[in-house]
């Protein structure tokens, strides 16, 4: 017999369960195994809105919302001043490193507290001795054409005149002093103005740069007029109510040294610090925990890493607001081969974030992102939010120089657990082996690998290109925002698929003779 094609609908209700597995079936079906993102699917919804309308906003911590589920992870080859501040303008927020002394991580903190779009807090600035010569050097190799003069030829300094190419173009004597040939009579803005009243005052006098200077007539930053043409818009940006300025994370060790360290970042105007540790269920970590709570009630903390529900309960009675899990996926990570310890991200994504989103203490899946399908699987599985190394890794807001090697243009890479990372011996406590409760080994056992990866260009635009691939993602899944996400799993509405090893070959790209994978445009 023929069924009546109108009734197909309702026919599924002939049929014992929907579809594919829940989430529940998905992982008791991997009762004697781990599961990773590679192992399943998710299964497709109805696509009834654009992929644009599209809702990420997620929480971060207890109290913090963010735009975009966007962290990036607190090594050293990954997150410093410049990737904060674009992950913050980008809706995310970045974790700046601590292995480094307090006094720099602090400084890095300040600075993206003071970040404002548009102004250039730390321009380059000459100082009168420096000669037309050195101008001329420094135009090539800079390939900026004006520079402020200031007394100490440091930003800081009483601004006394402005140096530009028009000055020095065609002034023979090279010895001569830029005191000589700068333009004294600056067009300068106050400390204070608004970008679109600096913007102004650019056009008006017809300059490309507009020194900002305070009352005492000392240069605080630079408008550029190449900068604001270059402008983007960051509707996404994460920013506290209050002042406005940009959200910034940071972290920190559970050695005593480091209470000292949290007071600097405080003090900077951090809003978020992340225990690092590569087991957070340790009692440094939960006296740590404590200390901060009772000092600095209103700070924000993430605690971790786990990846049991047994750690993540002391750490959510001790008072995190939020929990990084993670033990052994990160693609420069060994822990799981010399230690032996560690889970499959998937399970424990899992089995951490059902148990901790009870408490309303939200989660993030670090370590093994590997492109977008694994942050949808992350978000799916339990987590709020996402850590990335690996996946920022190479582009150019991250720390350190490109270097080529083969042809391709390269930047360096390592775990914080590498031996490389550990040598960095900073004046105080040194991060990177606290991290592995190895501050009194004689000898380094290594957790981590240290290597290079491709360039991937500015996050300005990869974050964008990850951001709207998420969107998309959900629109296939058929729900709107992260918040109907997590409800239809636990509702058993959205659906997975267990993925054999060739159901994965299936899924990738597979006979052709050659191809190119071109992520975005
Ligand atoms: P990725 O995004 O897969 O590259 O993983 C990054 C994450 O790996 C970080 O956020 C840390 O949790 C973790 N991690 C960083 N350094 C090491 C290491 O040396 N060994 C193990 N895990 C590490």
């Amino acid at each position: 017999m023929v069924l009546d094609t109108t009734k197909a609908t309702a026919h599924l209700k002939t049929y014992e369960r929907k579809d594919g597995l829940s989430i529940q079936e998905l992982i008791d079906s991997r009762n004697f195994g781990g599961l990773t993102y590679n192992d399943f699917l998710v299964l497709p919804g109805l696509v009834s809105f654009i992929s644009t309308d599209v809702n990420l906003e997620t929480k971060l911590t207890k109290k913090i919302t963010l735009k975009a589920p966007f962290l990036s992870s607190p090594m050293d080859t990954v997150t410093e001043e410049n990737m904060a501040i674009h992950m913050s303008l980008l809706g995310g927020i970045g974790i700046i490193h601590s292995n480094c002394t307090p006094d720099e991580q602090a400084e890095m903190v300040r600075r993206v507290k003071k970040y404002e779009n548009g102004f250039i807090n730390d321009p380059v600035v000459v100082s009168p001795d420096v000669t037309v010569g050195q101008i001329k050097e420094m135009k090539t190799q800079m390939g900026f054409t004006s520079f402020p003069v200031t007394d100490s030829g440091k930003v800081g300094g009483k601004l006394v005149g402005i140096v530009t190419s028009r000055d020095v173009q065609f002034h023979e004597d090279d010895s001569s002093k830029v005191s000589e040939v700068m333009t004294t009579d600056v067009i300068t803005g106050a400390e204070g103005i608004d970008l679109d009243k600096g913007n102004e005052l650019l056009r008006t006098s017809k300059k490309g740069k507009l020194p900002i200077v305070d009352k005492e007539g000392r240069l605080v930053s630079l408008i550029s007029l190449t900068d604001l043409q270059k402008n983007q818009s960051y509707p996404l940006a994460s920013k506290s109510f209050d002042s406005k300025q940009l959200l910034c994370g940071a972290a920190i060790g559970t050695l005593d040294a480091d209470r000292e360290r949290l007071d600097k970042l405080v003090a900077a105007g951090l809003d978020v610090v992340v225990l690092d540790s590569s087991n957070g269920s340790s009692i440094f970590q939960l006296n740590m925990l404590k200390w901060i709570k009772s000092k600095y009630p209103e700070l924000q903390v993430i605690a971790g890493n786990v990846v049991t529900r047994e750690q993540a309960a002391l750490l959510i009675e001790a008072g995190a607001d939020a929990l990084r899990i993670g033990m052994g996926s990160g693609s420069i990570c060994i822990t799981q081969e010399v230690m032996a310890c560690g889970r499959p991200q998937g399970t424990a994504v899992y089995s951490v974030a059902q148990f901790a989103n009870q408490f309303g203490v939200p989660c993030i899946a670090d370590g093994g992102i590997g492109n977008i399908g694994h942050i949808t699987k992350a978000l799916a599985l339990g987590a709020s939010c996402v850590m990335m190394g690996g996946l920022l890794a190479g582009t150019s807001e991250t720390p350190g120089e490109y270097f080529y090697r083969d042809g391709k243009r390269l930047k360096a890479y390592r775990g914080m657990g590498s031996v490389d990372a550990m040598q960095r011996t900073s004046t105080n406590a040194n991060a990177s082996t606290s991290r592995y409760f190895s501050e009194n080994d004689k000898v380094f056992v290594a957790q981590g690998v240290s290597g290079s990866v491709v360039d991937k260009g500015t996050i300005r635009k990869f974050i964008p290109y990850v951001y709207n691939g998420l969107q998309h993602s959900l629109q296939d899944i058929g729900v709107q925002s992260l918040t109907e996400l997590r409800e239809k799993v636990n509702a058993g509405e959205v659906r997975f698929e267990f993925r054999t090893a060739s159901a994965q070959f299936e899924g990738g790209v597979h006979g052709l003779y050659s191809y190119e994978k071109r992520l975005h445009n």
